[in-house]
Parts: C-alpha cells; structure tokens; sequence
C-alpha cells in the first residue's frame, strides 16, 4: 500500500483547493504526499472510491455532493460524523481477512468552523448562535458548535419547513426568516446563496446584538452577507477560507498525526484566490 497518496472527490472538482492546503501541510511535515483532485461521474462514488483504494489510497477527503453517501459506505464512523449525516473525511483501515476494503469516516467541517471562530478570538460558550440555513452545510457543523455549549442556537432559512425539521434533529430551536424577532452573538450564514453571490432577504434585526457574522462560503470579495454585516456595523466578520483550513488540517492530523500549523497556510490561501479571481477578470 502506497502510505502516501490521498485525494478529494467531488464534483465539481476543478476548482478544489485541498490539493494545495495538503501539499503546503506536506512541506510542514517534511514528507510529501500525493494529493488528487478525482471528478466523480453522477452514481460513481463508491466504484470511484473503489479504484482509488486499489491504487493504493489511503485517505480522503469527499465534498459536495458525496458526503451523505460516504457517510453510508464506511465501516465505522465517529460520533461528529454520525450526528452530521455526514463524512468528508475517509481514512483506510486494514483490509478484512477476506481482502475487502474499509474505511473509517469522520467529518472534520464543525471542528474546522470552531477552530476558526476562536482564531477570530470569538467564544461560542455561553454565547447565542443563529444559523442561516437548513441544508447539509449547516447540519454538517451541528454537532461540534453543540459540543462547543452555546446559550442557544437557532436556525432560520428561506424554507420554514426544513429549518423546523433540522432543528428537531437536534433538539434546537426554528423561527421564520420573515417573522423572526432574536439577535444572536453569532450569525453564521450556512447557506449556498453566496456561492452565487446572492443577496438573501435578511431582517435587518439579525445583526442588531452580532459580534460575529460568518459565512462558511469563502470569496476572493466580500460575500453580500458579508456586506450586509459590515453595513449593520458587526465589529467582527469572515468568510469560511479559514473554515476551509482548518478543516483540512484536521483531516490531515487523523490521516498522519501531525498537526499543520494553519496562518501561514491561510495567508497563502488568501492570496492564491484573490490571485485566482484577478486573473478570471483580466
Ligand atoms: P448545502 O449542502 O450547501 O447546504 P443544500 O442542502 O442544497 O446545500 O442547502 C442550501 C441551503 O441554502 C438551503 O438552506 C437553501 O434554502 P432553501 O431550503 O429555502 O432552499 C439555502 N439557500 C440557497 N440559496 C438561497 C438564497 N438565495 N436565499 C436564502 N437561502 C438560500
């Protein structure tokens, strides 16, 4: 088995930067690894996930859209994972007796989004959070901002009806975007309508009390959320490059065992996508 050689699925793929994070976290540990980008045709993950093990995989990462099935496909799973619904994180066990291959899942998105938070010196104990948003990006994080203690926690999205449902799921509280009355600590927008640099309908109550706005989207530009927060005067605002980070350094630490240290890395992301959308425009 090739101890070195990981990849990320997903699809799209192309734009992925987890090849670059590892590759810097690599350097770090002085060993240096392959790490693949693998486009997943539509229905093809595990036979994917299959040949990769054959080549001689022994770790991966796995986004958008195949978390929920790898969470489905390992062998064992940690508790964040389990709670999440979700694996984003696959790391190679030994093969059974009768040669079948195994993977442990784990998903690393909630500890990344924590980790980050306290980077931008924020406490989420004992603070409120308000979640925007009610699909796998925001069920994903759940678990570790649980974990983590909050006063309360949230959530609100366009659709009412899968805010209630996510919110049941974990015990948590749901209003209506429209008729919602609360001002959180922490306002972290886990929606896709940045991806799209959409505006959302926002009441402007959401920021009143905000001492963090987050959007777990990350852009070479402010977000509008990103905007909206700024204008409503929140002292403190971020996209989720360095969610993005530190999630993948935490995956690395289960692969490898060796912790990255991750401002060097963020500081090189940050200017690698600001790079990346000044050469989309000229
Ligand atoms: P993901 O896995 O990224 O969470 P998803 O499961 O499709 O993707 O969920 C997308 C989330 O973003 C949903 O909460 C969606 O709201 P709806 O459930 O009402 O569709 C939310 N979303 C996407 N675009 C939005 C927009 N322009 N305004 C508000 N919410 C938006």
């Amino acid at each position: 088995m090739n101890e070195q050689r990981y990849a990320v699925f997903g699809h799209p793929i192309e734009h992925s930067l987890s090849p670059c994070i590892h590759t810097l976290f690599a350097e770090q540990e002085g060993r240096p690894i392959e790490y693949d980008k693998i486009l997943v045709p539509q229905n093809g993950f595990a036979q994917s996930l299959r040949a990769f093990a054959d080549r001689g995989g022994v770790g991966a990462n796995v986004t958008v859209p195949f978390k929920i099935e790898a969470s489905t496909l390992v062998d064992e799973q940690s508790n964040v994972a389990a709670r999440a619904g979700a694996v984003n994180t696959l790391i190679r066990l030994p093969d059974a007796e009768d040669g079948r291959i195994r993977w442990s899942g784990d998903n690393t998105d909630g500890i990344g989004l924590v980790a980050d938070i306290a980077r931008l010196d924020c406490a989420i104990q004992n603070r409120s959070i308000l979640i925007i948003g009610a699909g796998g990006a925001a069920r994903g994080v759940l678990p570790s901002l649980i974990d983590c203690h909050p006063s309360r926690i949230v959530i609100v999205n366009r659709t009412h009806k899968k805010a209630y449902d996510l919110a049941k799921l974990f015990g948590l509280e749901s209003f209506h975007l429209d008729t919602m009355d609360f001002s959180a600590d922490i306002v972290i927008n886990a929606t896709s309508a940045s991806l799209h640099q959409e505006s959302m309908k926002l009441p402007k109550k959401i920021f009143q009390s905000a001492q963090l706005a987050y959007d777990m989207v990350y852009a070479a530009e402010d977000t509008p959320f990103i905007k909206e927060a700024k204008a409503q005067g929140v002292p403190n605002t971020s996209d989720g490059l360095g969610m993005l980070v530190e999630q993948a350094a935490e995956s690395y630490r289960l692969w490898r065992g060796f912790t990255p240290e991750r401002k060097s890395v963020l500081r090189y992301m940050r200017e690698t996508i600001i790079m990346r959308s000044q050469k989309r425009t000229t």
